[in-house]
């Protein structure tokens, strides 16, 4: 049984899409071992328990960030994960975190990066006048927002969207590609060339 262990700092739908992409079997053999929130409130915290899942919210408060990474590192290692799935976690990790998992961390944007990196993805499209947008899963390394792409899924920018309705166009296919990059990582059916994340298949 491979265990997930999950980083959110709000409402936590990816988490939960995880969590029924687990519950339905369609995620080879996993669990999710633990729920971690930097924030008391934020909503995935009572989503978690409300499925039986084992949650800490450990505030980043008052701590430097390395400070708070190792606590959260040593909770994920209490719970033996195997990855780590940022889902709506709003902090930067520090490199002595990316560092101590490395191709361990997978995070999911709401853009197509490299486009929109950082905060507010969505509103960044709309702006910028994009026709297309979506979201990228990618494992994590230092830079932010920047490394090797898993999956990406691409949805219309529609003429009277605001940001709210780009913001759920996109959640729909986040939902569905977090699920399949989690079980491609945890299959360990693919290779990485430099930056390219190859699915494995006979030809290669
Ligand atoms: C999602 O849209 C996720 O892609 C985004 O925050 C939202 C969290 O929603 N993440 C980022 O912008 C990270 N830079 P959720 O809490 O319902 O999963």
């Amino acid at each position: 049984m491979k265990k997930i262990g999950v980083l959110i700092s709000g409402r936590g739908s990816n988490m939960v899409a995880l969590a029924d992409a687990v519950r339905d079997r369609r995620m080879a053999d996993a669990e999710i071992a633990v729920v971690i929130s930097n924030i008391a409130s934020a909503g995935g915290v009572v989503k978690a328990q409300e499925r039986g899942i084992a949650t800490a919210v450990l505030d980043h408060r008052g701590k430097t960030r390395e400070e708070h990474d190792r606590a959260m590192a040593a909770e994920l290692r209490k719970h033996e994960v195997d990855l780590i799935c940022l889902a709506g976690y709003m902090r930067l990790l520090s490199p002595w975190f990316i560092r101590e998992f490395p191709y361990r961390i997978l995070n999911i944007h709401p853009s197509l990066l490299p486009a929109f990196t950082g905060l507010n993805a969505q509103a960044q499209a709309l702006e910028y006048g994009v026709k297309f947008s979506g979201c990228t899963v990618h494992f994590v390394d230092e830079e932010l927002d920047h490394g090797a792409i898993i999956r990406q899924a691409v949805v219309p920018v529609l003429p009277q969207d605001d940001e709210h309705d780009l913001a759920e166009r996109i959640l729909v296919e986040e939902h569905k590609i977090y699920a399949e990059a989690v079980s491609l990582v945890l299959g360990g059916k693919y290779k990485i060339e430099g930056r390219r994340v190859l699915e494995a298949t006979e030809s290669l």
